[in-house]
């Protein structure tokens, strides 16, 4: 069911990679809810060709760019704004990779320039997105930037490696620069802290079945889907939640407020 949460609302989406992607499920949701917006991706992801079925079924233009490129982000943002016909109201970073998890590498034994790569795609892009829209001055009063998040950042999580670093520096510069874009521009910035999710990233995490199972047996609403993310996400670029920002919201079930749940002692349990 729609509720024209996003009539009239221009946006910019990354990240959809196929269909179980986060922001696959938001792109179609803000389509569902009136926004229109441009869809982007790194320029590998565009050869595999699923974002071009996304953008027929979103009636969107495809504007690839590397999000560690500030060259290839301000031609995002400028074109996006030609195409839309104006600022933009909305923006999701939903991108993340670590070379380090996916060659299996152990935290004590991290590949440091591998380690500059997870921190430059999955955290520093986020600051470049931000930087240059605030350059181009390329967002609405009121506009929301989402980006995707994981626990990892405030809790350990062994199999998570290097990737908890990167998502513990993203939320600090969602604090940081919602700050100065919340005083300058009235642009509010957060982060939405997702339960394990089956997706491409989600699934390249080791161990990732067994740990998708503890979390949906620990958090008393189990875990949330993507479309579920998607739904909270349209919430957080609508004119509802305006005086929301600078915040890392959990949107995991319950997850990270449970010390241990009936269902997982059960499990543990030798009697
Ligand atoms: N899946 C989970 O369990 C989970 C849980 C919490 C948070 N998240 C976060 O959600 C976000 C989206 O991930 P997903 O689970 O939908 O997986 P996904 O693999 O579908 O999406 C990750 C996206 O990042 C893009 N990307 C990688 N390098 C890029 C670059 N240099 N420039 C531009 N784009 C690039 C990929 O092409 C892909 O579209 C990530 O930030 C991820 O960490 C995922």
């Amino acid at each position: 069911m729609a509720y024209g949460l996003l009539n009239g609302k221009r946006g910019i989406i990354s990240g959809a990679l196929d269909e179980k992607s986060i922001a696959w499920k938001v792109a179609l949701k803000a389509k569902e809810e009136g926004a229109t917006f441009t869809l982007t991706n790194a320029p590998i992801a565009m050869r595999m060709g699923a974002i071009k079925q996304l953008a027929e079924q979103c009636d969107a233009e495809i504007i690839p760019a590397d999000a560690t490129s500030v060259e290839d982000l301000e031609n995002l943002f400028t074109k996006s704004q030609e195409v839309l016909g104006g600022k933009v109201d909305f923006v999701l970073h939903s991108i993340g990779m670590s070379p380090n998890i996916r060659k299996g590498k152990a935290y004590t034994d991290l590949n440091y320039d591998w380690f500059k790569q997870s921190i430059d795609i999955s955290a520093l892009s986020f600051h470049k997105m931000l930087q240059t829209a605030y350059k181009l001055d390329a967002i609405s009063e009121w506009g929301s930037v989402v980006a995707l998040t994981y626990m990892a950042a405030q809790r350990t999580f062994p199999f998570y490696t290097d990737m908890a670093d990167a998502k513990a520096v993203l939320e600090s510069i969602a604090r940081s620069f919602g700050y100065r874009y919340g005083k300058s521009h009235k642009v509010r910035v957060n982060t939405v802290s997702q339960s394990p999710t089956p997706t491409t990233a989600g699934g390249g995490i080791g161990g990732f079945d067994k740990f998708y199972d503890f979390a949906d047996k620990t958090a008393p609403l189990g875990n949330a889907t993507a479309d579920q993310c998607a739904d909270y996400v349209i919430t957080l670029f609508s004119d509802l939640t305006r005086m929301v920002t600078m915040q890392n919201l959990f949107h995991d079930g319950g997850f990270s407020m449970t010390g241990i749940s009936e269902d997982v002692m059960n499990l543990i349990s030798k009697e």
